[in-house]
């Protein structure tokens, strides 16, 4: 067993963690392009591979993308997306969404693209018989392991999902049974925004959390448990 030590964060231990949660940032410029030491690039991949997966199934792979024709490949799948996901705005939001950088593809030195093995032969199925989308769900917390492993390597990364994956598919030879999950850019950033791109853009502001909080059913009121959970903000919100 181990002891309540091992088991502890110190609270300098802890400060970090959330300090890598509240400061990882999606990232799609100010990419620098110093190369990414192949050591750090281990780590924060081996922080992917360390994610919880269901039934323990370990559904991904990771396509580690540093060739500049690739990229400038998998670049024309983002304009050939965008065009049709532009098509669905007018007016206002369509200026504001054509005046927005979406990816970082050509920029970062490094790009990888997350996969979901939809017939890995591992997990004997346990979870998954139950619901068949726990697999792509792992695959999403194993990204989710890497981008903060990346912000505290002061690596940005940047998550591209407007593609068009039936040409990507083609490109990276990606088999039927494998989904292309995420694909990231990567790479050192000159700066790290205090707030999401897209909040400052005026595309879209953080909910409140006190808003999407429901006790006991959908819905249910709160009867004071809020004010108890978040005393700071409660303070800052009066
Ligand atoms: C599944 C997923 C797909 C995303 N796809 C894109 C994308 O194609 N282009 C983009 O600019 N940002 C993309 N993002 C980043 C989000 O816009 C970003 O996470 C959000 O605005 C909050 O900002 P933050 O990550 O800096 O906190 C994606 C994020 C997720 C989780």
């Amino acid at each position: 067993m181990r002891t309540r030590g091992r088991n502890s964060f110190s609270p300098t231990e802890r400060q970090a963690v959330y300090r890598a949660i509240y400061e990882r940032r999606d990232i799609r410029s100010h990419f620098q392009p110093t190369p990414v030491p192949p050591e750090v690039l281990g780590r924060i991949l081996d922080a992917a591979h360390h994610g919880p997966s269901v039934g323990f199934m370990q559904p991904w792979d990771f396509i580690v993308i540093r060739s500049a024709a690739v990229r400038e490949a998998v670049h024309e799948c983002f304009v050939a997306a965008n065009r049709q996901a532009a098509a669905a705005y007018s007016g206002e939001r369509l200026a504001l969404y054509g005046g927005l950088k979406l990816e970082g593809i050509r920029e970062a030195p490094v790009n990888l693209c997350v996969t979901c093995d939809r017939l890995r032969n591992k997990g004997a199925g346990l979870g998954r018989q139950t619901d068949p989308a726990t697999d792509l769900y792992s695959t999403a917390c194993a990204v989710e392991n890497l981008w903060l492993a990346a912000r505290a390597e002061s690596l940005g990364v940047g998550w591209v999902s407007i593609l068009d994956f039936e040409m990507l598919r083609r490109l990276l030879e990606i088999p039927p049974h494998v989904i292309p999950v995420a694909y990231l850019c990567v790479g050192y950033v000159s700066e790290f925004p205090g707030e999401p791109v897209l909040e400052t853009a005026g595309w879209e502001r953080r909910e409140k959390l006190t808003q999407l909080l429901h006790f006991d059913r959908f819905g249910g009121k709160d009867s004071g448990q809020a004010a108890s959970m978040f005393p700071q903000r409660a303070r800052e919100e009066e």
